[in-house]
């Protein structure tokens, strides 16, 4: 089946013991766009974004993949869907190099049975990859334990598209960066877009998903509250959907919504 969307989730539903953390959630991203998920703490924006990369299982509902039902038990599964998740806490190896941090698990091999390490191949994909990308990691020889917090998500980059990811999660990726590095961020990010990557940003600086998103998808209280075209929305808009949701007056209140699709 032929699908305009790269990712559909229709239904999602997810209880942790007691907490009903996401109630039949559908979300639709669209080929080569960066859609923004914001919502209020606990709104279940890591939850979501977690299912959709094989960290979490859904209770409840389907996920499709340019239009074909997939079945996502573990990160691998995703990962060999195309789907690459960047964490919150990002977890890079202190004790190693930018290139064996872009590699770790995927090592490149060699030798007849395949069974000595490719350093060559790895350090010369990793300098290709930096360079490609513009980021500012003088060599990928360095170790990242030093590294700053926007260097260390760069090379989370790295690493994705190393691996011909095309749906990349990024998991609140400035959340604790300066201006400087944010923007940096920023400009890796639509760069990615640019190379055809189909990516949702998890986070909580609006203005973020003003700069650079095609779309934001609000959540609240585990619920899909609307999908608004940046385009056409301002800050005022996004944060009164975040924080009153569609449907603040009631049930029987006419619902906000600011975009129809379907
Ligand atoms: N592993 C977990 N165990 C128990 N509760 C969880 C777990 N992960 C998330 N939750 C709960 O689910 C809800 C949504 O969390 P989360 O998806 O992290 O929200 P957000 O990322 O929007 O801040 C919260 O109430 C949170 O406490
Ligand atoms: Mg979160």
């Amino acid at each position: 089946m032929k699908s305009d969307y790269v990712v559909e989730m229709r239904g999602i539903g997810k209880r942790f013991g007691g907490i009903h953390a996401l109630k039949g959630v559908d979300l639709e991203l669209r080929p080569g766009e960066i859609m923004g998920i914001v919502g209020d703490n606990g709104a279940g924006k890591s939850t979501l974004m977690k299912i959709l990369s094989g960290a979490y299982l859904a209770d409840e509902g389907e996920i499709y993949v340019e239009g074909r039902k997939v079945h996502l038990h573990n990160p691998q599964d995703a990962y060999n869907l195309g789907i690459g998740m960047i964490y919150q806490d990002l977890a890079l190896f202190n004790n190693l190099d930018v290139a064996r941090n872009i590699f770790v698990g995927r090592e490149y091999s060699r030798g007849p049975l395949g069974l000595m390490l490719d350093k060559k191949s790895m350090y010369k994909k990793a300098e290709e990859l930096i360079q490609e990308l513009r980021v500012d990691i003088k060599s990928p020889r360095l170790n990242v334990a030093r590294m700053s917090g926007g260097q260390r998500q760069m090379v989370a980059c790295a690493r994705a598209i190393a691996f011909q990811s095309k749906i990349l999660i990024m998991d609140e990726p400035t959340a604790a960066l300066g201006v400087t590095e944010a923007g940096k961020l920023l400009s890796l990010i639509r760069n990615l877009k640019e190379r055809g990557l189909s990516i949702l940003l998890i986070t909580q600086r609006i203005p973020d998903i003003l700069a650079i998103a095609d779309r934001v998808f609000v959540l609240k209280g585990g619920q899909r509250q609307a999908v608004l075209d940046v385009s056409q929305v301002t800050l005022d808009d996004v944060v009164t959907m975040i924080v009153r949701g569609k449907d603040p007056n009631g049930i029987n209140a006419p619902s906000v919504e600011f975009q129809s699709f379907g």
